[in-house]
């Protein structure tokens, strides 16, 4: 299937977006209020539903909004059914929808002064002033009039539900002869009316004060899409907002129960929710299948459109220490679990069974949580036995504030040759990391990231204990930690698999 693109640009702006200065900027939602919109009431199109033909389902991009007079931009998003043509006036006429003596049909607006009308007709000729009108908001639902005479039988998958049993229809109009002989413009060159499915059908339309039937004439189609796709996506660098949490993943101890000074190991796994919302947009389905093709992501997102996607994800580290008989570490693992939430512009493309793809730009706000990068935090050697710290070859006085290290040994220092070393190695998947989207904030200053592509180099005393180890690089970086009273030799080795 070939898919060419059209594409409609929404009316909606792009913010400007304003360099991103801090970690963070402060956080102004952008609320998608939808514009001054009348009364709405859903519409039930005629669906080719799962296997059952003849399903009424409601439409997710159609709907009917009451005419509002004084709001001039309303018919922008109108259904459009023909054209009024006259000598002094050529203007749009849309599809629109009245009750008279208690039933609904349809017909099409024409201009009074400075307003619109529908003149719709149930027997006789009716100019209504209160009518609903037939709105494709968002632009995305793709209609068509299809061509319907009564011997190709039934009602057209897709239509548009008026009333009871009846659905949107229209005839060309009939022009009497003017005085030259030719055909004269004056009025629409469509009377909208409505398909009665009874028997073979009927075509029934107002015409020239009066209600006529017809064998044949268009049915308006409504076509869903199947698909979406989100591309060219531009968050407002502005209003996004990153909150981070620092967590505690899993914690584990580290003994040596042997004999003999040896290497322990022990393999630490954890989860997190990685999640993701796009946000919704009017007139666009709720639920269909989308791609999200984000910046330098090799392969898209598979989401929902307008529901939020939660995949549990899973890590493992292995830890190792060498570590004299008897004695014990604690390992504890720590993630910055991050929430980023931004107002976005993208090119939405929806895509359809038996017709080209359409697309839009939209906006709409994205919400993502992941976990940013594992740190690894251990305590002091201490005696399985009692708990009791061992002091290691350097006995400095409690200097640093550390997050960990807490207690000084009051024992007689029995100094022990060499303090722990210990290494940590990511095992199978990864998928911590800073993420795809939060990268794109950065695009003109991309490497220049603090801390997260590989581990420091130096840490400084504060960040003792602490082994911070990212995504990006491979590195193996040796760090001098020092704890509180105790000097800490930790080889972090990152090794990155399956990226
Ligand atoms: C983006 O840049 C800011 C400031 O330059 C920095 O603090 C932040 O860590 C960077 N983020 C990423 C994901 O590169
Ligand atoms: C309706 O669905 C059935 C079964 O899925 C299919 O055979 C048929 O061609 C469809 N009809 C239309 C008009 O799409
Ligand atoms: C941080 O994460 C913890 C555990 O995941 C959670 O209970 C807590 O509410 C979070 N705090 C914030 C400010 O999000
Ligand atoms: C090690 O962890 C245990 C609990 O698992 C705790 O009681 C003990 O105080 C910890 N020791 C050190 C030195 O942090
Ligand atoms: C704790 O146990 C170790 C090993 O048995 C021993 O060397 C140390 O003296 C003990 N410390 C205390 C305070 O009991
Ligand atoms: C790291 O520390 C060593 C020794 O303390 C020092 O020579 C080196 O310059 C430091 N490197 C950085 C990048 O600060």
């Amino acid at each position: 299937m070939s898919r060419r693109r059209s594409t409609i640009m929404g009316s909606r702006s792009c913010r400007s977006s304003c360099p991103l200065t801090g970690i963070a900027c402060v956080m102004a939602l952008l609320q998608l209020v939808t514009p001054g919109q009348g009364h709405t009431h859903p519409v039930l199109t005629y669906k080719n539903a799962s296997t059952q033909l003849g399903q009424l389902v409601t439409s997710s991009t159609l709907v009917w909004e009451t005419y509002d007079p004084k709001d001039s931009k309303q018919m922008q998003s109108a259904v459009e059914g023909g054209k009024y043509i006259s000598d002094e006036e050529h203007y749009p006429i849309y599809v629109c929808r009245v009750t008279i003596d208690g039933v609904r049909t349809s017909g099409h607006t024409e201009k009074k002064q400075q307003r619109h009308v529908c003149v719709a007709a149930l027997f006789k000729h009716a100019i209504n002033e209160n009518f609903d009108v037939l709105m494709n908001r968002g632009h995305l639902g793709k209609i068509a009039w299809k061509h319907w005479t009564k011997f190709n039988a039934g009602i057209p998958v897709g239509a548009i539900l008026i009333g009871d049993e009846s659905y949107i229809a229209r005839h060309r109009a009939v022009h009497p002869p003017n005085a030259e002989g030719g055909e004269s413009h004056r009025g629409a060159d469509y009377n909208l009316g409505r398909l009665e499915p009874v028997g073979l059908g009927k075509i029934k339309v107002a015409e020239n004060d009066r209600e006529k039937y017809y064998d044949d004439g268009e049915v308006l189609v409504e076509t869903e899409p199947f698909s979406y796709e989100l591309r060219d996506i531009k968050l407002d660098r502005l209003r996004t907002s990153l909150r981070e949490n620092m967590t505690e993943l899993a914690s584990s101890v580290l003994e040596n129960r042997g004999d003999t000074y040896a290497t322990m190991e022990k393999i630490i796994s954890y989860s997190f929710d990685y999640l993701q919302y796009w946000g919704s947009h009017e007139g666009v389905a709720k639920g269909l299948p989308t791609k999200i093709y984000e910046k330098n992501v090799a392969t898209p997102a598979e989401i929902n459109w307008a529901l939020k996607r939660s995949e549990k994800r899973h890590e493992n580290k292995a830890v190792f220490s060498k570590l004299w008989p008897g004695t014990a570490i604690n390992v504890t693992l720590l993630g910055n679990y991050v929430t980023l939430e931004a107002p976005y512009t993208a090119k939405l493309s929806a895509f359809y069974y038996d017709s080209e793809s359409v697309s839009r730009k939209i906006s709409a706000e994205v919400r993502k949580s992941y976990l940013k990068d594992v740190k690894m935090e251990f305590s002091p050697v201490y005696w399985i036995e009692n708990g009791t710290l061992v002091p290691t070859t350097t006995t400095t006085s409690t200097t640093s504030t550390t997050t960990h290290a807490t207690t000084t040994s009051t024992n007689e220092p029995t100094p022990i040759h060499e303090p722990p070393m210990v290494r940590v190695e990511h095992v199978g998947d990864k998928h911590s990391g800073p993420d795809s989207l939060e990268k794109t904030l950065n695009d003109s200053t991309s490497t220049n990231e603090v801390n997260s592509h590989e581990a420091p180099e130096n840490m400084s005393s504060k960040d003792a204990a602490l082994a911070g180890f990212g995504v990006g690089g491979s590195n193996n970086a040796i760090a001098t930690i020092q704890a509180t009273g105790y000097s800490v030799l930790a080889v972090v080795s990152i090794m990155l698999l399956n990226l």
